[in-house]
């Protein structure tokens, strides 16, 4: 229990507790810039006391990048917004990542910025074969690379604390990962680590620009919105390869989106996917997925016996009172192996 509440270091950055917030799309930035009212949002979950916040999807800056409307971007005119974000965050203890985000052949024609711009993506497919949209090009692709590296760079010029890649659940990032959506004969298909290049070379990129003190994160999934049973690694193997060249680029911390965190990834052990990235990587992971359960949080804590269970998942209920933290829900589960390897694991904060 005492663990969710201690500090982390990630990086060179002093996180104070394991509680990170899971990054929600709140359609609630027109024209791409981050309104008081975004501010406000953040900073009641600051005051709340979470320990990591990481933005809702931000938009890499090409006009392909959007695939729903009012997402908040980086352009010259949300700049103001967003360092009003970080200073209101910054009053209070909480750290904050901003989540970097293209849609890739989520998207659909006719959308704003260019309604004429269509889908970018690395074979033009959004699940197998399923042609939707637009094949990058080799110089697509290199182009890319160097808009979510000067992204980054505003990132951090910001003031953010770090940046979370958006590699999960389908987007751009993933459909390179996935081999469903990856045909291309380049060094960015192919195997599971030549599918591994876009992402690992623009953190490689990155981290050349930002230095080695930015934290710079990713987050990816198994699941794909277009196909829950998705599987990008059928072992640890596969994760592995997968992993490697982001770890070998100088990613910091990995964020394993499930949709259930309770359940093994692989056969032979009770790790989910983040306790999997954890074991292979060495790296702090974040876990998420359907957290939260019925019992009351005061009332269980009172009754754990030391040897029993350990308190492994907790979700904060983030709109306090009086800026107290309530918790609202919590699940415990017996010792999973990779709490026990280590203390550097961060719990998900879903408001
Ligand atoms: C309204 C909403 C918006 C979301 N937006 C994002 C997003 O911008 N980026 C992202 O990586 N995940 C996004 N997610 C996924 C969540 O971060 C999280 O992984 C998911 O809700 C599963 O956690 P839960 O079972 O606790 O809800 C969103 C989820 C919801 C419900």
């Amino acid at each position: 229990m005492e663990t969710l509440f201690n500090p982390i270091k990630i990086n060179n950055l002093d996180i104070p507790n394991r509680f990170a917030m899971a990054p929600m799309t709140r359609n609630k930035s027109p024209n791409g810039i981050p309104g008081q009212n975004v501010a406000d949002y953040y900073e009641r979950r600051a005051k709340g006391g979470v320990g990591l916040i990481i933005t809702e999807g931000v938009e890499v800056s090409h006009p392909s990048s959007s695939g729903y409307p009012d997402v908040p971007g980086l352009k010259p005119e949300a700049h103001e917004g967003w360092r009003n974000v970080i200073s209101q965050v910054h009053k209070y203890d909480s750290k904050i990542f901003c989540q970097l985000w293209h849609v890739g052949a989520i998207r659909k024609p006719g959308l704003p910025p260019e309604p004429d711009v269509p889908g970018f993506t690395p074979s033009g497919l959004v699940r197998k074969d399923k042609k939707v949209a637009y094949e990058m090009t080799a110089d697509d692709v290199e182009n890319m690379i160097e808009i979510y590296v000067r992204d980054i760079e505003i990132i951090k010029d910001l003031g953010f604390d770090g940046v979370e890649l958006h590699g999960a659940h389908g987007y751009l990032i993933d459909q390179f990962f996935w081999e469903d959506t990856n045909q291309r004969k380049d060094g960015f298909g192919g195997s599971i680590q030549l599918r591994s290049s876009f992402a690992s070379e623009i953190i490689k990129r990155a981290r050349a620009k930002v230095g080695n003190d930015f934290c710079i994160a990713i987050r990816f999934s198994q699941w794909k919105q277009q196909d829950y049973e998705a599987k990008l690694a059928k072992n640890q193997d596969d994760l592995e390869a997968l992993l490697r060249p982001l770890v070998d680029a100088g990613v910091d911390v990995i964020h394993a989106s499930n949709r259930r965190f309770w359940e093994p990834e692989f056969q032979g052990s009770n790790l989910n996917l983040a306790g999997w990235t954890k074991k292979i990587t060495g790296l702090p992971t974040i876990t998420v997925g359907s957290v939260g359960l019925e019992s009351d949080f005061i009332g269980f804590y009172q009754g754990m016996t030391r040897n029993l269970t350990w308190l492994l998942w907790a979700e904060l209920y983030s709109r306090t009172l009086n800026g107290l933290i309530k918790l609202k829900k919590v699940v415990t589960m017996k010792l999973f192996p990779f709490l026990r390897s280590t203390q550097r694991i961060i719990i998900n904060l879903a408001p």
